[in-house]
C-alpha cells in the first residue's frame, strides 16, 4: 500500500465529519477527504457554521481544512483517488418490510458499496482499496460488501474492514483524541492481516498501540453492537431502580454512587434520568435483538429487548407523573420543557426522550414552552409535527420560556439548568408551581424553599406533595 495513505470518507455526519478532522488533525501528511451527497451539508463543513455542533470540533476543523482535510461532494473522484475509503453512513432502523421496527436499513449503506464497486469498474488499473465499515452495521455486513465489490469489479485488490466508532456526541473530539481503544477487524489472511495493520498504523500515530486492538471481522462487528447494548443496560437498570427510590424513599444518586464505587461496577453510566436517547442506542439494540431472532435465540432476543422496554416506561412514567401531580390535568397549562437534545453539549435530537414526553403532555391537551440552548426551532418543529406549530413556543431565553408556567420540565442535563436564578423563575411563574426534574439537576432542598412543588427521578417520594 502506497505511503502515507490517502483517506476518504462517505459520510459527513456526526462520525464521519468529527472521526476524519481529527485524523486530519493528528496526520498533517495525510490527505483526508470527506465526501456526501448532500450539498448543503458539505457547504456547512466549509464554511464559519459548521452542520453539527461539538465542542472543539469548531477549532480542529478550522486547524486542517484547505491545508489536508477537505469536504467535497465529488465522491467519485474520492474513491478513485484514495487507498482508505471510510463508509460512515447512516444506519437507521427499518421502518416497513422484513424485520421493519428492529432490523437495521442498510438502503444508505449499500448505495455506498455500489458506488465504490462503480468506481472502481469504470478504471482497469485502480489502486488497491481498503473499505473500512465506520457504520454500525449487523454482524457479517462486510461479507455483503465484499461481495458486492468481488462481483462488479474483478480487476481492483480490495480488503473489506470493520473499524466500528465507539465516540459519544458531546464528547466527541475529546473521545476522538483520547480513544479508551480503537478496534480494526479484518479478515484473517494475510491480505487482510495487512490491510489491518496499515489502518492501525494511521491510529497508532496518536493512539497508544496497545488501545488499538485487532480481531476478527466478525468480532469487530458485534462489538459495537454489544457495548452499546451493555452501556443502555446501565441506564436501564438504574431507571429501574429509580422508580423503586421513589416507592420506597430510598435516593438513586446515593444508590447509585454507593454501588458505582464497587470497582466491579464502576461509577459511570449509573445516572438516572427520563431516559436514553440519541440515535444509536435504541436502534443498536433493535439490531442486536432482531439478529439473536434470526440465529434462533429468542431468549437471548428477549433479554435485550427488556433494556428498550425500561427506557419506554421510563420516559412514559415521567410524564404520567407530571399529568397526575398537577391534579391529574394539565389541559390548557403551559408546561416548559428546559433542554430538547438528547443530552448536553449536542444539538442532536434523534431519540431524545423530550420528544416521547411533549407528545404525550400534548395528549394531555398541555400548552409547551420549549428552550434549548442549542436545538434549532425548525428541528423542534420536524421532531414534534407540524399539527403543534401552534401549541408551542420556543423561547431563545429560559426565563421567558418559564414566564407564566404551571410547570418546569428539566429533560436535558445542560449545565447552565444548574445556574438559573431558580427565585426570579419561581416569581414570575402560576402557583403552586411545579418543578419535574428528569436529570436530577437541580437542588431539591433549594428550590423547595423558594416554593417549588419539586419532584425529582428517584429522589422524591410518590404521590408529590
Ligand atoms: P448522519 O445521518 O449524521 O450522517 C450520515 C451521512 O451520510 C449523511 O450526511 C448522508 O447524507 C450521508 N450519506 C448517505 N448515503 C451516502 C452515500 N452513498 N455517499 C456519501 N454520503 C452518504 O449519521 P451519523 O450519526 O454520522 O452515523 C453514521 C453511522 O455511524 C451510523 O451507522 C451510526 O450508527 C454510527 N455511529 C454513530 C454515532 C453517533 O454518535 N452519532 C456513534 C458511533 C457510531
Amino acid at each position: 500500500y502506497p505511503y502515507p495513505p490517502k483517506i476518504c470518507c462517505l459520510g459527513a455526519g456526526y462520525v464521519g465529519g468529527p472521526t476524519m478532522a481529527v485524523m486530519a488533525k493528528m496526520c498533517p501528511d495525510i490527505k483526508v477527504t470527506v465526501t456526501d451527497l448532500n450539498e448543503r451539508r458539505i457547504a456547512a463543513w466549509n464554511s464559519s457554521s459548521l452542520p453539527i455542533y461539538e465542542p472543539g470540533l469548531q477549532e480542529v476543523v478550522e486547524e486542517a481544512r484547505g491545508r489536508n482535510l477537505f469536504f467535497s461532494t465529488d465522491i467519485d473522484a474520492a474513491i478513485q483517488e484514495c487507498t482508505i475509503i471510510f463508509v460512515s453512513v447512516a444506519t437507521p432502523t427499518k421502518t416497513s418490510g422484513i424485520g421493519a421496527g428492529e432490523a437495521a436499513d442498510l438502503t444508505y449503506w449499500e448505495l455506498a458499496a455500489r458506488r465504490i464497486a462503480a468506481v472502481c469498474n469504470a478504471s482497469s488499473n485502480m489502486s488497491p482499496k481498503i473499505i473500512v465499515e465506520k457504520s454500525t452495521v449487523p454482524v457479517r455486513t462486510a461479507d455483503a460488501m465484499a461481495a458486492v465489490m468481488a462481483a462488479s469489479c474483478k480487476g481492483t485488490d480490495f480488503q473489506v474492514l470493520s473499524n466500528p466508532e465507539f465516540l459519544a456526541e458531546g464528547t466527541a473530539i475529546d473521545d476522538l483524541f483520547k480513544p479508551d481503544r480503537v478496534l480494526v477487524g479484518g479478515p484473517v489472511t494475510p491480505q487482510g492481516h495487512a490491510a489491518v495493520q496499515y489502518l492501525a498504523d494511521v491510529y497508532r500515530r496518536w493512539v497508544p498501540t496497545e488501545q488499538v486492538l485487532t480481531t476478527n471481522l466478525w468480532s469487530a462487528e458485534l462489538t459495537k453492537l454489544t457495548a452499546n447494548a451493555f452501556l443502555a443496560q446501565r441506564i436501564s437498570s438504574i431507571n429501574s431502580i429509580s422508580a423503586l427510590c421513589e416507592a420506597t424513599g430510598a435516593n438513586v444518586s446515593e444508590v447509585a454512587y454507593a454501588i458505582g464505587v464497587d470497582t466491579r461496577i464502576g461509577p459511570k453510566f449509573l445516572k438516572a434520568s427520563v431516559g436514553f436517547g440519541g440515535s444509536c442506542f435504541q436502534k443498536d439494540i433493535l439490531n442486536l435483538v432482531y439478529l439473536c431472532r434470526q440465529f434462533g435465540l429468542p431468549e437471548v432476543a428477549e433479554y435485550w429487548y427488556q433494556v428498550i422496554a425500561m427506557n419506554d416506561w421510563q420516559k412514559k412514567r415521567f410524564a404520567i407523573n407530571v399529568v397526575s401531580s398537577m391534579f391529574n390535568t394539565v389541559s390548557g397549562k403551559k408546561i416548559t420543557i428546559l433542554g430538547f437534545a438528547f443530552k448536553k453539549d449536542t444539538g442532536d435530537t434523534r431519540e431524545t426522550p423530550a420528544i416521547d414526553v411533549c407528545k404525550m403532555l400534548f395528549a394531555e391537551k398541555a400548552s409547551l414552552a420549549i428552550y434549548d440552548p442549542k436545538v434549532a426551532r425548525e428541528q423542534i418543529y420536524s421532531d414534534l409535527g407540524k399539527e403543534v406549530i401552534d401549541k408551542i413556543e420556543i423561547e431563545t431565553d429560559p426565563y421567558i420560556a418559564c414566564s407564566g408556567a404551571h410547570a418546569i420540565c428539566i429533560l436535558t442535563e445542560w449545565d447552565e439548568f444548574k445556574t438559573l436564578d431558580y427565585k426570579r423563575i419561581y416569581d414570575q411563574m402560576q402557583k403552586p408551581a411545579f418543578i419535574f426534574d428528569g436529570r436530577n439537576l437541580i437542588n431539591i432542598a433549594e428550590c423547595q424553599a423558594i416554593g417549588f412543588s419539586v419532584w425529582s427521578v428517584g429522589q422524591s417520594l410518590k404521590p408529590l406533595c
